[in-house]
């Protein structure tokens, strides 16, 4: 601690941040080391064996890295940029913004002119560069004893197979790609193979439901879908291919049609024999793609050509295409993923987020193979066979680096330590968490059992929208406050905003802004800029806006206090209330529902649905299951209601508006809180739900 001490106190305020950046003006308190009496306890400082070999290693180092970040960011994010391969360097600024409606359209631009690769970039450049040997991927399967592996020379190999296949089949830059894979090592190598092509990946969570997937097909029409067979998950096998076989019947029925289904074979799940066909469509991966060159030609595209879409749940019912371009997602992964996980060479990584989610876009596969990471590619559940499993798995590869999700940390602190304590697990050195707020026990536990009170946690506060990170630990650089994510990273300027938009100082609550753009920021919505400006940039004029509240606290720390919209996040999964409220009204017994979110001992929030019944129709357990099983087939498992409750009325304004503060307060048992309700409509039927929490 003293030693620590002296090191903070021995920076000097002498760096004056520039009037954007006074947010984290508090952090000179940090650094010269006053605050920290009154809340030493709360304070987790790196050691110091950690902090001298950080990229980072002071807050000193990063204010200066930060000062210059926001005051020149062209220059800043250009000298990162230079370190990746260009066919052809950007002719124009660095980077040309407009963040104010008010001025024209929102447009950002980042190395626009500069053509380049990501898949380039991620693997031949590193295979130049040495490292054709070195595992790229370490695959563990489902089930325990399964396990395969790639170098960056093995993996390039089989990109190359694919992407060749795929021009063979008609797949040209621009096209999108739909990919249906569950985490086997054919999901990054599909990613990379469109990368290659300047295809257009987009994944879709094999999760989704049949519906789901229909409707992202829908929206941006792919040549091609990529799926496999079966998967197992702990001990049950998914039969993917009929549910893909479903979306298309639904898409075909809508005017899309989709050319080629790729089928891999999973054997590991399911034989081939049995599988559904459809002759002239389905092709097996396994008697195709390997017949292909292993080596391909590199489309260059230019930095701003779309390198993936990816849905997302926002307010409305209609999921959204979030467009992220090349060259600036290229250079944000991969420096965001340096530095927050203070990256090395020698470092073995795991995050176990699946690839149908942004953080398997930019942290499995984008960021750490740009870097050259060696990565551990989990196909399984992470409490199958049982609680150990992760730290089996963190012994077996020596992994370094672990990156997980809050309600992973929260469902396996309920299990006995034993679980955890039975394995060494003394390669660890650095912890990451996202997707939620992680509360401080979750913290605690996951930094004094998981890392053994050695390892720094990054609570990494981001979301699909800003391609990495964003607010979030430098863990060599400033001490940790357990369920703060800290200060921003390099080139990001947080504010928060009151309701009218106004910017508050200091230690405050409020609405979470970004003032400016950084290069991981996306482009547009797939198909409608014009709800992407309305939005997030609409909400806040000269802002974007994140959807989340935030407070700071006296030393300039950001505490992330969740959304602020009709968006719940289940397990740290994002959910539209409006989602899940027109699966349920499809039900041809529901008249009407209403979905709040509710605290979750595990999941973080849990899916309360309050639903009123047609006409006459009387509850029943049946009735509750089916409704669920409704929400499970349209949009997935993981957005099945925890909740129904019975409700013959919902608590509406007279102008017809559903009052969820008071369904919110009710779900949360919190009756002495539920506020003037005489304005509504129906005053009663407060009572009726209050009456039938229990039914
Ligand atoms: O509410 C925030 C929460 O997750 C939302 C973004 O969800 P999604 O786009 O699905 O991306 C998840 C993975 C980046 C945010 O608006 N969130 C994400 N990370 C954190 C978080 N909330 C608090 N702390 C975090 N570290």
């Amino acid at each position: 601690r003293m030693a620590t001490d002296n090191k903070l106190r021995h920076v000097t305020s002498m760096l004056e941040l520039p009037s954007g950046a006074g947010k984290i003006s508090a952090l000179h308190a940090v650094i010269l080391g006053e605050a920290l009496a009154s809340e030493e306890h709360d304070l987790v400082f790196p050691s110091d064996d950690f902090a001298r070999q950080a990229h980072v290693s002071s807050p000193q180092q990063y204010l200066e890295m930060y000062k210059r970040s926001v005051e020149d960011p062209a220059g800043f994010w250009s000298d990162i940029a230079s370190q990746f391969y260009w066919k052809k360097k950007w002719d124009q600024p660095a980077c040309s913004e407009n963040f104010d409606f008010r001025k024209g359209n929102i447009s950002i631009q980042w190395f626009k002119g500069g053509l380049t690769n990501i898949c380039y970039n991620c693997l031949d450049r590193n295979i130049e560069s040495g490292n054709a040997d070195k595992i790229a991927i370490y695959w563990e399967g489902n089930d325990p004893g399964l396990e395969d592996s790639l170098t960056y020379s093995q993996l390039l190999d089989r990109v190359c197979q694919l992407s060749n296949y795929l021009k063979d089949v008609g797949v040209k830059k621009g096209d999108a790609v739909v990919i249906y894979l569950p985490m086997l090592m054919e999901l990054p190598i599909a990613m990379l193979a469109c990368a290659r092509i300047g295809a257009v990946h987009s994944v879709v969570f094999a999760g989704f439901s049949s519906e789901s997937l229909a409707q992202r097909i829908v929206d941006c029409k792919p040549k091609v879908l990529i799926t496999c067979n079966a998967v197992k998950r702990g001990a049950k096998a998914i039969h993917l291919k009929d549910i893909v076989d479903a979306a298309l019947a639904e898409s075909a029925k809508n005017g899309i049609s989709v050319d080629v289904c790729l089928t891999y074979e999973n054997q590991n799940a399911m034989k081939r024999e049995g599988t559904k066909w459809q002759e002239g469509r389905d092709v097996w991966w396994q008697d195709f793609v390997p017949k292909y060159p292993t080596t391909c030609e590199v489309e260059w595209v230019d930095a701003e050509d779309p390198l993936f879409l990816l849905y997302t749940s926002g307010s409305t019912g209609k999921p959204k295409g979030v467009l992220h371009t090349t060259g600036g997602y290229m250079v944000y992964s991969a420096t965001t993923f340096k530095y927050a996980f203070d990256y090395k060479p020698s470092d073995v990584y795991w995050c176990t987020a699946d690839c149908g989610w942004i953080t398997g876009h930019s942290y499995v596969t984008y960021g750490p193979m740009l870097n050259g990471a060696s990565v551990v590619v989990f196909e399984g559940t992470p409490t199958y066979p049982d609680a150990g499993r992760c730290w089996d798995i963190v012994d077996k590869f020596k992994v370094t680096i672990f990156y997980t999700a809050p309600t992973l940390v929260r469902s396996l602190m309920r299990e006995s330590d034993e679980h955890v304590t039975r394995y060494s697990r003394k390669s660890l050195r650095v912890l990451g968490s996202v997707g939620e707020p992680i509360n401080p026990s979750a913290w605690r536990w996951f930094f004094n059992v998981v890392g053994d009170s050695r390892c720094p946690i990054s609570d990494t506060w981001w979301q699909t929208e800003t391609g990495g990170f964003m607010i979030t630990p430098l863990p060599g650089a400033w001490p940790q406050k357990p369920g703060s994510a800290t200060f921003p990273f390099f080139g990001v300027q947080p504010v928060i905003v009151d309701e009218k938009g106004v910017e508050i100082e200091g230690e405050c609550s409020g609405y979470l802004c970004l003032k400016s753009s950084w290069p991981g920021a996306f482009r547009t919505l797939y198909g409608d800029h014009e709800r992407y400006e309305t939005t997030y940039f609409k909400p806040f004029a000269g802002y974007y806006f994140t959807g989340d509240g935030c407070s700071r606290d006296k030393d300039g720390y950001h505490w992330l206090t969740g959304r602020v919209d009709d968006v719940i996040n289940v397990s740290g999964h994002r959910i539209g209330t409006a989602e899940v409220e027109s699966a349920l009204v499809s039900h041809p017994k529901c008249a009407e529902a209403a979905v709040v979110g509710v605290e979750h001992e595990v999941k973080g929030q849990g899916i309360y649905a309050f639903v009123t019944l047609v006409e006459g129709e009387p509850y029943s357990e049946e009735l509750r299951k089916s409704l669920i099983l409704t929400v499970r087939k349209q949009i997935g498992a993981f957005a099945a209601p925890d909740k129904i409750h019975w409700a013959p009325g919902l608590p509406k304004t007279r102008s017809g508006k559903i009052m969820r503060r008071i369904l919110r307060k009710i779900a949360s048992k919190q009756l002495d809180e539920l506020g003037d309700t005489s304005t509504l409509a129906e005053p009663h039927v407060v009572e009726q739900l209050i009456e039938l929490a229990d039914c």
